[in-house]
């Protein structure tokens, strides 16, 4: 690596269990004052006009987080369209950079998606990578007990493991550090979110439900992955930043 700070600034996109350890407790758990939901700056203040009721403004009325399905699966169009609209691609940028249906800094889209499929019509159970530049699915294990397994490293969150379909963001920090240097652990966090938020508002139109999972163990979570853990020191690192994990909603 070119720096150390590298390094800590990719633990710290590792959040959780890397920087945590169980003895800190939150001011939260340490029964401190909440702070203030919102600045007030003590300017003048002017009412906003009502909008016209579309269906982009339907989907992002209707969007929630939902934790509780009814247990049947997901076809495997709606997979399909749930992973074209975290990552897919729009359009090749030349031989050097894709565009897609979720923002990223730079174009550099630092992301790769996996995922933990559960029940999908016509679609083993198993992990799954999701490669983006040509729309395909690839199989990357099949482990037993996989929903178990996976609400285990999601910190003990059971209605993700029994989920459908658990999605997976990973990072590949190096791919934005490449031009950005050490800004680029933060344009990927963002990403990210950007990404995640596709998949809620894609979700609403197909009348799926779906939760973010940001609360899992870092080293459980990236061996299920298959992916080495301990710090990442090189330009291949890739490890779990973000999951969401989707079904029908009861
Ligand atoms: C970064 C992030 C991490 C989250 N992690 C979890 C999680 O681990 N488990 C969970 O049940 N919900 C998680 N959520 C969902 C939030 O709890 C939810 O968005 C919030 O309660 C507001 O509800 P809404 O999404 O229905 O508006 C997460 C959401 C975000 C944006």
């Amino acid at each position: 690596m070119r720096h150390k700070d590298t390094v800590s600034l990719r633990e710290m996109m590792k959040g959780y269990t890397a920087l945590d350890t169980e003895d800190t407790l939150s001011d939260q758990q340490e029964q401190v004052a909440m702070p203030p939901m919102a600045v007030v700056r003590g300017g003048k203040t002017l009412p906003l006009p009502e909008w016209e009721v579309s269906h982009f403004s339907t989907l992002l009325e209707g969007r929630r987080s939902q934790r509780a399905y009814d247990g049947s699966p997901l076809t495997l169009e709606e997979l399909a369209f749930l992973l074209w609209a975290a990552q897919g691609v729009r359009a090749f940028r030349k031989d050097t950079a894709t565009l897609r249906t979720a923002p990223s800094a730079g174009a550099r889209h630092p992301l790769e998606l996996y995922a933990f499929v559960n029940g999908v019509e016509d679609l083993e159970p198993g992990l799954y990578h999701y490669l983006a530049l040509e729309n395909r699915l690839e199989l990357i294990n099949q482990t037993p007990e996989q929903g178990k397994r996976l609400a285990d490293a999601l910190a003990g969150q059971v209605f993700a493991g029994n989920a459908p379909v658990c999605l997976v963001w990973t990072a590949v920090p190096y791919r934005s550090e490449w031009r950005y240097d050490n800004k680029a652990q933060k344009y990927t966090l963002l990403d990210a979110g950007h990404s995640c938020q596709n998949v809620y508002l894609a979700c609403e139109s197909l009348g799926l439900g779906c939760c973010a999972i940001a609360a899992y163990e870092q080293e459980k979570l990236d061996a299920l992955l298959g992916l080495p853990s301990g710090p990442s020191e090189d330009k291949t690192a890739e490890f779990a930043i973000y999951a969401c994990c989707v079904g029908r909603p009861k």
